[in-house]
């Protein structure tokens, strides 16, 4: 007796009228026809027809602040809207912060993740400060939240590594602790020197405790900050290829193309994972320009193009950097394919795998997709395909966790009174 059958669903490679068959928390048989014969349906306890919409493995958020998030205007709103200033901020909560609280903050984020089919989230957490609150805080949000939600913590050093006092015995207390992964800020430094020497640090660190690295990395609009080259060579050098994350990398936007042309085979070499953040970049970059401003967001077509694994990260939720967002990864997915202009078919389709699979690479998952032998995690979206998931910010009618439903959305309807008209709007057009 299977515990779930799911029958007439469409996958987001674009197989359709597909059933999935779920024992035990895993996918057992995934299979076009399965239970479409309503009289010969396998024996199952739980039956959910997905009539033809779109079941995705969930969504992955690659790069967010857990520790920093709901916690809008406390003690003030940011009002140059810059990452300086953002920073700034955070220094001036810190001491304010209470373990209860950011536990609560975090907690209620988590419910809105679930909510919204996000059901992996990789999260910086600051380690600049003695008490190491925020570490504790979040390794028990983590320990709460792991029957519904993987929570991926890496030790960020949101000062500096070398520019702030005591930060790398921290950092590595916070690994000892429970922490997974190496962080670092190396355009946070005192200089282009230190910050180089900051990646040459962390990645030795990483190696020898066999931790995966994701640096924040050229979050600055100077096509001068280049340690995203530092932080491939170190990975080359380190025998690291593959575990190694440069987050924002926003300066590549703003590099000289002639420079790039050499950088990009580097980062192939290394196999580098990049993770952009639309959201934040957009608004946060650029902001020493008068007209024409620019777009702050790092080169994501290209580095596809170069065999990169690129996952969308949403970031910040409603805190000192980002008065916005609502844990919907298919808005992140949305303004990324903005912002890059990737508007073919193909290329809107790589954004939908931004926030699924490339993530979920990037985090190295085990058992993500819809695939016998995966967990039975799955996300039943209101559209008939990924492209029009992301034109919809599609309702997520049921997302399910080891084949148990944990959250429903009802679906968007909209009625008209127009005479002549139907009496019902529908936004699909693939039925
Ligand atoms: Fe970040």
């Amino acid at each position: 007796m299977l515990d779930l059958l799911v029958r007439r669903a469409t996958l987001p490679d674009g197989r359709r009228d597909v059933g999935i068959a779920v024992q035990d928390g895993r996918i057992v048989e995934v299979r076009a026809g399965l239970g479409a014969d309503t009289q010969a349906l396998p024996p199952a306890r739980d039956v959910l027809d997905a009539e033809g919409w779109l079941v995705s493995p969930p969504f992955v958020d690659a790069h967010f602040h857990m520790d920093s998030t709901l916690s809008y205007g406390l003690p003030r709103v940011n009002a140059s809207g810059t990452l300086l200033e953002g920073i700034a901020l955070w220094g001036e909560l810190k001491p304010q912060l209470t373990q209860q609280a950011l536990a609560e903050r975090a907690l209620a984020y988590c419910d809105w993740a679930v909510a919204k089919g996000l059901l992996a989230i990789r999260s910086h957490v600051d380690v600049c400060d003695e008490r190491l609150l925020a570490a504790e805080a979040l390794l028990d949000v983590k320990r709460r939240v792991a029957p519904y939600l993987d929570l991926q913590l890496v030790a960020f050093p949101q000062d500096g590594v070398l520019r702030s006092p005591g930060a790398l015995t921290n950092l590595k207390r916070a690994l000892a602790m429970g922490v997974d992964v190496v962080g670092g800020i190396p355009h946070f430094e005192r200089t282009m020197a230190d910050g180089a020497a900051s990646v040459r640090l962390l990645c030795e660190l990483a190696a020898e405790q066999g931790r995966l690295v994701d640096m924040h990395c050229d979050e600055s609009d100077d096509p001068l900050s280049r340690h995203v080259e530092t932080l491939a060579a170190e990975t080359v050098r380190l025998g690291l290829p593959g575990r190694v994350t440069g987050s924002h990398l926003t300066s590549m936007h703003s590099m000289d193309n002639y420079y790039v042309s050499k950088l990009l085979p580097l980062l192939a070499e290394a196999r580098l994972n990049v993770v952009a953040n639309p959201l934040i970049n957009i608004t946060l970059q650029g902001r020493h320009d008068s007209y024409p401003k620019r777009r702050g967001m790092t080169r994501v077509p290209e580095q596809l193009a170069a065999g990169l694994t690129v996952a969308f990260g949403h970031d910040c939720v409603m805190d000192p950097w980002y008065s916005l967002g609502s844990a919907d990864m298919l808005e992140v997915a949305s303004m990324g394919l903005h912002v890059a202009q990737m508007t073919s078919r193909a290329a809107m389709r790589q954004c939908f795998d931004a926030v699924t699979a490339a993530p979920a690479r990037i985090l190295q998952l085990e058992g993500y997709g819809i695939e016998a032998g995966c967990h039975a995690d799955f996300v039943l979206l209101q559209a008939r395909e990924p492209l029009e998931a992301i034109r919809l910010r599609a309702a997520r009618l049921a997302v399910y966790r080891r084949g148990r439903r944990v959250a429903a959305t009802a679906p968007a309807t909209a009625t008209l009174a127009l005479p002549g008209r139907p009496a019902s709007v529908d936004f699909t057009l693939q039925r």
